[in-house]
């Protein structure tokens, strides 16, 4: 049974253990639904002050919501709306550190306040967004940003 450890160090260091946790959890499995399920707990358990993280899927024509830790969410959104349709439709990781000030935000949970989300594109094709919110203000900087785009990269390896 895997069981999350607290992380320790600097916050490089955090994030690189984070990431190792990630390889341990995701090793020799390609399923999708899997491997965003035991990221996202990851995630939401490894770090400190998430109320939601998880992912979205392109299904084509919007995001879809998939696994995910947090209360229930949105269940689709257009490409066109929120901070997850622009981290989508830009494919640029966007972090936002007042959602209320970001035009078009969608509140699933409104204790969020900041929240950072990462495209999934797999050779050049949008596959989804993972996201993360939290409930304190400009809760994540560009270390944040850099340790979750690496943990959104082993997902994408995983797939094959
Ligand atoms: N706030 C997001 C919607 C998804 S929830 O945060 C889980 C957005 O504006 O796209």
């Amino acid at each position: 049974m895997f069981t999350t450890s607290s992380l320790s160090g600097t916050k490089p260091e955090q994030y690189a253990e984070l990431a190792e946790q990630a390889r341990a959890l995701l090793h020799g499995e390609r399923d999708r639904i899997a491997n965003a399920a035991n990221l996202s707990a990851l995630i939401y358990h490894a770090l400190p002050d998430l109320n939601w993280a998880g992912f979205y899927f392109f299904d084509g024509t919007e995001l879809v919501v998939g696994p995910f830790q947090g209360l229930p969410a949105c269940v689709r959104i257009p490409l066109d709306k929120g901070v997850c349709g622009a981290a989508a439709s830009t494919r640029t990781t966007q972090r936002i550190d007042d959602v209320h000030a970001f035009p078009g935000h969608i509140a699933c949970d409104s204790a969020s306040n900041s929240e950072l989300v990462v495209p999934l594109v797999h050779q050049g094709a949008l596959v989804g967004v993972l996201d993360l919110d939290s409930p304190v203000h400009a809760r994540f900087d560009v270390m944040d940003q850099e340790g979750l785009e690496e943990i959104a990269r082993l997902f994408m390896e995983s797939l094959g």
